[in-house]
């Protein structure tokens, strides 16, 4: 999704505001641009494209400031051009802004303005922004943006220039991220951390239609009507390193190697070194309120909803406790029925996705109690939720969820353990158990890793597949789907998951000879029908892959086989889906896909 960077202080802001552009790159863009001030006027330049091309011009025609706003866009209104690019100035130039969101109302107030004389350019609803603030400007900035905000609905994020005021960057949001630091040469604000970090890892977060005011010697806070506040300093504990490719390739093998600490840092944080067993205190509900559940909803988007399936399996194994399961843009606008009393689980790796957010909105108005399994401090989702569930995952980069995925699924398991024991349903020897096992995963998961030569030379062998099956039951269903996702997104391949069992009402009529199936068989009390599903596709041609848990054993239905370290059924989502994703990166990387911002996708989808 769109990435904004603006910064004031004692250096030339050029180079300063690339390079955080470069650092948001990651979240898919189709254009960019900057706007400097000089002191006198506010120069702007933009291009279509990747940040290449903005640098090319900008190495032909520098601008000289220090102070300045950039932007990468990822077109919403209006299709990529340059015209459409941010930052947009208002038609006396009097300022500049760029825009992450979208401004709902932005039809009327543009014909408004366009009666009372404004003359458009662009066709984006943030060009309305830039012409309302500057139609409202009398000379004061903060008063001027208070008003506009007043008037505009919608989720923004906006980094503003006042050519009368140079040497100052203006900073509000509602529903889309802003974060703002200061650091030695000056202050920095941005959309995402990665572009504050290689200057100070102090950041503030701005809440709901907050403003920070950036000077070259400090920030101020205002509350939505220009009152001064005070805001809290949050301290980033990862390192810009995090959010580097280090000697990978591509982001998304970096993160998929890792999992294994990523899995560690997340149970650390859960499960007491001292007691080695569950924190008491980390989990959402007492042990009373635990028995009084009736039911929870678990509701997200994409891979955080796969990661939501395996949690209604845990719950509902472990803690016996009904779980639904809805993706996020579906339940917003359906008639689901709650029970009085019946929480509400966000699960969402940014912390930002629009759809997840409106949920969790719709939750709160009623009385539900909402709990986040989120990745991102200071995120709207975070901050917004009555509870919490950190994953531990770090910086995640590419555009898949890989490390993201697989610690939800691990937060999702430990609640699920803390609830059977409050539930009564474990013993605190069985939740230890399943503690010991759980703390070999990761060690088991690099031994997973260490086979991906094999993933990759069956990758190249299929490089011109142009559809794959997963077939898979129960959990492995609920993995299946993901690993399918992972296909689709970054190899481009036509990739369908299927309970295995509902093969032969219809889908099987697709199977035909050269047909690519891959059989996740993790779970010992269903492989015998896993082994009569595999048979079914093997006979009418399929070429199989089964990727099994320390259970051999189908060999004989089968082309391929991976089995990984031996862990117990519930736990095998956890290696099962490195080899998925190994497979999803590898054809990609065969066919010659952008494996880290995959076409048409955005790392945080901050639009319905
Ligand atoms: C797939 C992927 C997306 C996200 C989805 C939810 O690899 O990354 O499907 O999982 O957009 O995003 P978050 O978790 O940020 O709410």
């Amino acid at each position: 999704m769109c990435g904004i960077v603006g910064y004031t202080g004692s250096q030339d802001c050029m180079p300063i505001l690339l390079r955080g552009l470069g650092s948001l790159a990651y979240r898919g863009y189709d254009s960019a641009g900057v706007a400097i001030s000089d002191g006198r006027e506010i120069a702007v330049v933009k291009e279509r494209g990747k940040l290449k091309n903005l640098e090319d011009t900008l190495a032909q025609r520098p601008l000289v400031g220090t102070a300045g706003i950039g932007h990468t866009r990822w077109a919403t209104h209006g299709e990529p051009n340059a015209v459409n690019a941010h930052p947009h100035v208002d038609q006396n130039r009097k300022l500049a802004l760029v825009h992450n969101g979208i401004i709902e109302n932005y039809r009327p107030l543009k014909e408004r303005l366009m009666q009372e004389g404004c003359a458009f350019v662009s066709e984006t609803d943030t060009e309305v922004v830039a012409q309302l603030i500057g139609s409202l400007y009398q000379g004061d900035p903060k008063q001027a943006i208070v008003e506009a905000m007043r008037q505009i609905k919608g989720s923004f994020a906006l980094a503003i220039l006042f050519r009368d005021d140079p040497g100052t960057v203006y900073c509000v949001c509602d529903g889309s991220p802003m974060v703002v630091g200061s650091g030695r040469t000056g202050s920095f604000a941005a959309s995402d951390i990665p572009a504050l970090l290689p200057y100070t890892r102090k950041v503030t977060f701005l809440e709901k239609r907050q403003m920070a005011i950036l000077r070259p010697d400090g920030i101020s806070f205002y509350d939505r009507d220009g009152n001064p506040i005070t805001k809290t300093v949050t301290r980033v504990e990862w390192d810009v390193e995090a959010a580097k490719k280090g000697n990978f390739e591509h982001f998304m093998l970096k993160e998929i190697h890792e999992q294994p600490n990523a899995l560690i840092n997340t149970i650390r944080q859960y499960v007491s070194e001292r007691t080695g067993f569950l924190r008491e205190s980390i989990f959402p509900w007492s042990t009373e309120e635990a028995g009084k559940l009736k039911r929870i909803r678990i509701v997200s988007c994409g891979s955080a909803y796969h990661a939501g399936l395996l949690g209604k399996k845990f719950f509902e194994h472990l803690a016996k406790l009904p779980t639904e399961v809805e993706v996020a843009s579906e339940y917003r606008y359906s008639d689901a029925l709650f029970e009085p009393g019946e929480p509400m689980m966000l699960i969402s790796q940014s912390g930002e996705t629009a759809d997840t957010i409106a949920a969790m909105r719709m939750a709160k108005e009623r009385g539900q109690q909402t709990v986040a399994v989120c990745n991102v401090i200071g995120s709207t989702i975070a901050r917004e939720c009555d509870r919490t569930l950190f994953t531990y995952a770090g910086p995640e980069i590419a555009v898949a969820a890989t490390k993201s995925y697989v610690t939800q699924v691990a937060v999702l398991y430990l609640t699920a353990l803390d609830l059977a024991y409050r539930r009564g349903c474990m013993t605190e020897q069985a939740v230890r158990d399943c503690l010991e096992a759980l703390h070999t995963v990761p060690e088991k998961m690099r031994r997973v890793l260490e086979r991906q030569e094999q993933v990759q030379a069956y990758a190249n062998r299929h490089v011109t597949a142009r559809k794959m099956f997963f077939i898979g039951r129960g959990l492995d269903h609920a993995l299946c789907l993901e690993g399918a996702l992972k296909l689709k997104e970054i190899a481009y391949i036509h990739t369908d998951a299927y309970a295995a069992g509902e093969l032969k009402h219809g889908t099987i009529a697709l199977i035909e000879d050269g047909s690519l199936v891959v059989s996740v068989a993790t779970q010992r009390d269903l492989l015998p029908k896993m082994a009569s599903n595999m048979e079914e596709v093997r006979v009418r041609g399929a070429d199989i892959l089964a990727v099994t848990n320390g259970t051999g054993g189908l060999g004989e239905h089968c082309s391929e086989q991976w089995d990984f370290p031996t862990v117990p059924d519930m736990l095998a989502p956890f290696l099962a889906i490195v080899p998925l994703q190994l497979l999803a990166y590898y054809m990609g990387v065969a066919r010659g896909c952008s494996i880290d911002q995959p076409r048409n996708l955005a790392k945080s989808v901050t639009v319905e």
